[in-house]
């Protein structure tokens, strides 16, 4: 969920909505916003996208300049009006992101008190504990600081309160949140916003509250305690986040925008850690271990992320021979793994702030790990929380299906594997000078893959009629072919499956008939031969054979083949980064064809900050 709050010098409707637009991607099954007029709350609710929001407050307008806002993804409760954030008592409004994991006990005990609870959501008993308290005679920060070690669970909110035009309240246990000092002409105006993007119209002066802080807003003061309640200072900083115009372009969605800015942002990314000129890995940061002495790596994320790590983890055993453990974060973090208290963790994330993935983070570190995040949001938690950062340079991903935050994970991946190969004695500095002039040649081949789009829009014609799809790869396209199923499902909600190429006989075979495509992956490496092998199986069985790959197998297969999708020919050590392409395209112009909204696919957020 997004969370803004402002404190402003003239009214704020606007400035909040400026917000809640850039943090849309978090969250949008409804939206909120509240604002003080006259010393009294108002509230403006609607179910729904933001714009249903805008539309109410263009008939209803809000004139307060004190104001708080929230897009919500519903996690308890349905999304409803009624469940909408803010919410509110008479005395105050409140907007919360993350999870009161002990929320019935104290709906229960507020309830046994007299007070009414209007919705169904955890957030409300925020608003209840904090009124109990202002009805027993505290003051406003008196109350949240009364109220807070009653709060169980990992959250953020902002809260403002009836005849306090000039307080703006904020807490963050486990969930982030930033205070934005207004400057030049915003001076004396202040704001608080669950990440840097959402402030970044306003202000680039932030500061983070750290875990289990509370912070405590005037127009002209910020003043931080720590869980404990004491005093303390945070640091002000200036963010990287740009107030760049989200904007798509020439673009029907920003997926499609984000898949094409790929062989832009993935060279971007390699120039970071290549030495184009030398043919050799240079990391911008020293690595937390000696590559050459480690025993295994482990490496977690979630979604898309984790589909990533699949694929390193093929790189890093073949050019580093060191032994890769790849684990959803979920699982990990509850697994108790045994862990070498001098090995190395890396976690992986777009957002760096998934749930799931920052309690990996934090599992493997308190095991004695050293941590490195792949993250693309540089001002994410996890960032903050690992040893060393390598950051993906793809910039603000918008659509909530990952497209080139994937990309340039698999381009820091790839030159960590270059680098842990160096490292260890595996690679020579030949052989690294043909494996960067590999990679070097990625974006170009990217932009080539492009042009097969206006072909994927005839086949998602086709895609778009059937009910399940098959995917399939083998080696380093295995992932991939996950990473197309998910793509496919989550924005055309039509049933996919990857599968290892290699277990089509031991069950999906099965499966195959003359409705379901299977769509199959075949760059021209190692163990092409093995996957023709199964693509034959695949035609005997009069199944709908979909063929990515390159122009002579294609010409191979032109008899048993549907579709085939042209891939440029190249030696395919980092195949996966230009094969994406015709997977992004395939599940975003079905999802198009199907008249889906293949930025904001219904049920999923891009930032999933619960567990
Ligand atoms: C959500 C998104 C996925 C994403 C996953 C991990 O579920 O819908 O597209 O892959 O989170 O996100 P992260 O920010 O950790 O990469």
């Amino acid at each position: 969920c997004g969370i803004v709050g402002v404190l402003g010098l003239g009214p704020v409707q606007n400035l909040i909505v400026e917000a809640l637009k850039r943090l849309e991607y978090r969250g949008y099954d409804s939206a909120g916003i509240a604002c003080l007029e006259n010393g009294k709350l108002s509230r403006r609710r609607a179910s729904g996208k933001l714009r249903n929001l805008e539309e109410r407050l263009a008939k209803e307008p809000l004139a307060g300049s004190t104001g708080i806002g929230h897009t919500r993804w519903a996690t308890h409760g349905k999304a409803t009006e009624n469940n909408a954030h803010p919410h509110a008592t008479d005395k105050i409004a409140v907007v919360h992101n993350g999870i009161i994991e002990n929320f019935r006990e104290l709906r229960e005990e507020l309830r046994a008190k007299g007070r009414h609870f209007a919705s169904q959501t955890d957030s409300e008993v925020i608003a209840h504990l904090v009124t109990q308290s202002l009805d027993e005679g505290l003051s406003p920060i008196e109350a949240v600081a009364a109220s807070l070690p009653r709060l169980k669970g990992a959250f953020a909110f902002a809260m403002i309160f009836a005849g306090e035009d000039n307080l703006l309240i904020g807490a963050s246990q486990g969930a982030p949140l930033a205070v934005g000092f207004g400057e030049d002409d915003r001076a004396g105006e202040m704001f608080l916003g669950s990440d840097a993007l959402a402030l970044a119209p306003f202000t680039q002066q932030v500061a983070y509250l750290e875990d289990g802080d509370m912070v405590v807003l005037t127009h002209d003061s910020a003043s931080f305690r720590d869980a404990s309640g004491l005093p303390v200072e945070r640091r002000r900083i200036r963010t990287q986040a740009s107030a760049f115009l989200i904007d798509k372009g020439n673009h029907r969605h920003f997926m499609a925008k984000e898949i094409h800015e790929q062989p832009e942002v993935v060279g971007r990314t390699l120039g970071h850690y290549l030495d184009m000129s030398s043919g050799h890995v240079a990391l911008p940061f020293e690595l937390p271990v000696d590559p050459a002495t480690l025993s295994r790596l482990t490496i977690c994320g979630c979604g898309t992320a984790y589909f990533s790590a699949l694929m390193a983890k093929y790189w890093f055993e073949r050019f580093a021979r060191l032994p890769v453990d790849v684990e959803i974060a979920s699982e990990f973090r509850y697994r108790d793994p045994p862990l070498d208290p001098s090995g190395l963790t890396i976690v992986v994330s777009q957002s760096g702030e998934t749930a799931d993935t920052l309690a990996a983070l934090r599992c493997a570190k308190g095991k004695g790990q050293k941590i490195l995040a792949i993250v693309n949001v540089a001002s994410s938690t996890m960032s903050r929380e690992a040893d060393v950062v390598a950051p993906t340079l793809a910039g603000p991903e918008i659509g909530v299906a990952s497209t080139k935050a994937f990309t340039c994970q698999l381009a820091v991946f790839a030159a960590l594997a270059l680098a842990f190969g160096r490292a260890r004695g595996v690679l020579g500095a030949k052989e690294e000078a043909r494996l960067i002039g590999e990679l070097m040649a990625v974006p170009g081949l990217m932009a080539q893959a492009l042009k097969c789009e206006s072909a994927i829009e005839g086949l998602a014609r086709e895609i778009g009629k059937v009910r399940d799809v098959l995917y399939l790869g083998r080696g380093a396209a295995y992932p991939l072919a996950l990473e197309g199923a998910l793509k496919l499902k989550e924005i055309s909600y039509i049933h996919a499956e990857g599968y290892a190429a290699g277990e089509l006989k031991h069950g999906p075979i099965a499966l195959i008939d003359g409705d379901m495509p299977v769509i199959v992956i075949a760059p021209k490496d190692a163990v092409l031969e093995k996957t023709i092998s199964n693509m034959q199986e695949v035609a005997a069985r009069g199944g709908r054979l979909i063929l990515i790959g390159d122009e002579n197998l294609a010409r191979d297969f032109a008899g048993e083949a549907e579709a085939s999708i042209i891939m440029p020919e190249f030696p395919a050590d980092f195949a996966g980064m230009v094969y994406a392409i015709p997977i992004q395209l395939i599940a975003y112009h079905t999802a198009v064809v199907m008249g889906k909204d293949a930025d904001q696919p219904r049920n999923l957020a891009k930032s999933v900050t619960v567990e």
